[in-house]
């Protein structure tokens, strides 16, 4: 059977997911902030398994208009809801409304509920008209964009961010599918050095050392679709085997750097559980004390951005030492992630290319030297 399938993403990844997409050979429509394709259950656990930069993979259940309650009501209820959800499924469902006659996400999601539960009680006879709720859950997304309501189950969980190989430690990670993106959007590939001279907990490091030894991001983490009946486990098994067989065995030049040791050691736990420890070259050491010897490579920084003034004054000076030292690297491209959009007045120089991203809720650029 042939699904009709959503990927979602920050706002701003859209043509990288689409591309990523592109490349694992589905062809994709990008609408509002997010990439459709079609495929099988196969295709559900591959996605899952290699979109490095999208947060969750849905199937596409039914889109229809709905301007009354009555109507989205009855459209739910005629949906075959027993031909996704066992008796005992676990039914959380959300509810989004943009630009639509229907606005209140509270009534939309009630009312979903319970025409979902209503059929789900007839179809499975249970007199009471309650279902148990106490199975593998099938989460349910409706949402409401000018009035056309489309109906989404999630097949992937916890965002794909979460890769698995984070250890807590407080700080301010990137997220990794937002690391993973910043990476994909330079022009590096895994025969050119590559540094992250504030890499914090390591995340941009080892995404690039996962993307250079195609790693499937997916791996370490499980899915929601896992606990679907109809889905055969050995689907996702095999994709596993295969990603596994397509890991590349290549000498990367990956380095990363940051002035805290205390970091340097969650970089490396990180790495570790990653399974990129040995794909990186992890060093204590201030920014301006950096001597890159190699050329014709990449470098991505997310560097601190000050909150309080003394903080701004030495977030300006470590600026101002990056525009020193990284623009005398011979044939370098290199990639400044930060909120402060005063970056380039300190860094000395005007970016090939500006990209506005948000980095949750914080609005941050992406402040592009092409080499
Ligand atoms: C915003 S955090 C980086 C977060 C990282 N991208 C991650 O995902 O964990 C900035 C890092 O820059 C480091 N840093 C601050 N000043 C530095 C300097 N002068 N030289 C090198 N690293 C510095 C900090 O220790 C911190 O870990």
């Amino acid at each position: 059977m042939t699904y009709k399938l959503v990927a979602t993403m920050a706002s701003g990844f859209e043509a990288i997911t689409a591309k990523e997409l592109n490349d694992l050979g589905y062809e994709t429509k990008t609408d509002n902030g997010r990439v459709l394709f079609h495929g099988e259950l196969e295709d559900i656990a591959r996605t899952n398994l290699w979109l490095r930069s999208a947060d969750r993979v849905k199937i596409i259940l039914d889109d229809f208009d709905a301007v009354t309650f009555e109507e989205l009501f009855d459209k739910i209820y005629n949906m075959p809801w027993d031909d996704y959800l066992p008796m005992n499924a676990h039914i959380p469902v959300n509810a989004r409304s943009v630009k639509s006659k229907l606005f209140s996400t509270r009534d939309i999601q009630a009312i979903s509920k319970k025409a979902i539960v209503k059929k789900m009680a007839e179809v499975y006879n249970r007199r009471n008209g309650m279902l148990p709720e106490s199975g593998s859950t099938f989460s349910i997304e409706v949402r409401i964009i000018k009035n056309h309501a489309e109906v989404t189950l999630d097949t992937t969980g916890d965002s794909l961010f979460k890769r698995g190989y984070r250890i807590e430690h407080g700080g301010a990670p990137l997220k990794e599918n937002f690391a993973a993106a910043l990476v994909m959007i330079t022009n590096w590939r895994s025969d050119m050095p590559f540094w992250d001279p504030t890499t914090g907990s390591g995340t941009i490091a080892i995404e690039a050392a996962m993307i250079g030894k195609n790693i499937a991001p997916g791996l370490n983490r499980h899915f929601l679709f896992e606990g679907f009946n109809w889905f055969d486990q050995q689907i996702l098994e095999n994709q596993k085997q295969l990603a596994k067989s397509e890991i590349k065995d290549v000498k990367l030049n990956i380095n990363a750097s940051d002035i805290d040791q205390n970091m340097i050691d969650v970089a490396k736990l990180n790495a570790n559980n990653a399974g990129v420890l040995h794909d990186i070259n992890f060093k204590q050491i201030a920014l301006k004390d950096l001597k890159i010897e190699e050329d014709n490579g990449v470098l991505i920084a997310n560097p601190p951005y000050g909150v309080r003034m003394k903080d701004t004054e030495e977030v300006h000076i470590l600026y101002k030492q990056m525009g020193d030292i990284f623009e005398k690297l011979n044939h370098w491209s290199k990639y400044y992630l930060t909120s402060d959009l005063d970056f380039q007045g300190f860094y000395g120089k005007q970016a090939t290319k500006r990209r506005k991203l948000y980095n949750g809720a914080i609005r941050t650029d992406y402040f592009q030297y092409w080499a």
